[in-house]
């Protein structure tokens, strides 16, 4: 199968690398659930929350976008279970798609009313973004085209979920996405497997002292894909 091949050929091609990434992932694990003990919740929510996202992920990747470019069920599913056990109150999806729909879904069900921005930098994406949201019948306001964040600049967030743009715009929005964390926030910041940007977020991270956890044991996907999750700030 092609899918399976090519994380095959990955750890073919770099076993230690891949090896010390799968113990990181499982160690960083360990210590996220000690630091922050309902994320054992969140683990074990994430398979009734894919089995509950499946079917519109099926019809995003068949008629809207691709498998390669939607954030992977794994990291959908982490995040709609991440926010159903954390219950975030103001929440950005920087890259919008799937993962504005897993928000939504979130706030609907949600009884805190959370408040959900989706932000883009590319104006086409968001007007899919807003088509599949209405077809999915959910809101489909509050988005922005990056970086014209102007609105939402002096929102701190308890959740953003970074997986905007290419790995350029990605890794120059960084600052964006730690000066606009809450006193509570996290940012999930996906396709760490890119290890150019890894190298640079990380940094960032420990730059602005930001705590970073490997998702890898929750979020490694078949096209080798995970994410890392960070927070909250020091300050
Ligand atoms: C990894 S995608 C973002 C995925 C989004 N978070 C989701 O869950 O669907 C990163 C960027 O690619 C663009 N994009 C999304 N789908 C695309 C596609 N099928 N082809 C080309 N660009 C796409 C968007 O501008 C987006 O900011």
């Amino acid at each position: 199968m092609k899918t399976k091949s090519r994380t095959l050929a990955k750890r073919l091609k770099h076993p230690v690398r891949e090896m010390l990434l799968d113990r990181s992932g499982r160690n960083d694990l360990a210590r996220l659930e000690q630091t922050l003990p309902e994320l054992k919740d969140c683990a074990a929510g994430m398979d009734a929350c894919a089995a509950l996202l499946r079917p519109a992920y099926r019809h995003y990747i068949d008629n809207v976008s691709n498998d390669f470019m939607a954030a992977s069920l794994e990291s959908s599913a982490f995040l709609y279970s991440m926010a159903r056990t954390m219950q975030p109150q103001t929440i950005v999806d920087l890259g919008s798609g799937f993962s504005s729909l897993v928000l939504r879904r979130y706030a609907a069900e949600a009884s805190n009313n959370p408040v959900i921005w989706s932000v883009d930098d590319h104006g086409g994406w968001l007007e899919k973004t807003a088509e599949f949201l209405q077809y999915m019948e959910c809101p489909s306001d509050n988005l922005l085209e990056w970086p014209n964040t102007s609105t939402i600049d002096d929102i701190k967030f308890d959740l953003i979920f970074h997986d905007m743009g290419n790995m350029n715009t990605r890794a120059d929005a960084l600052p964006w996405v730690t000066d606009h964390l809450s006193e509570r926030g996290y940012v999930i910041l996906d396709d760490m497997h890119k290890s150019e940007y890894r190298k640079k977020a990380l940094s960032h991270m420990q730059q602005a002292d930001v705590e970073c956890y490997s998702l890898r044991a929750l979020t490694h996907d078949y096209l080798g894909r995970f994410a890392v999750m960070a927070g909250p700030p020091k300050r």
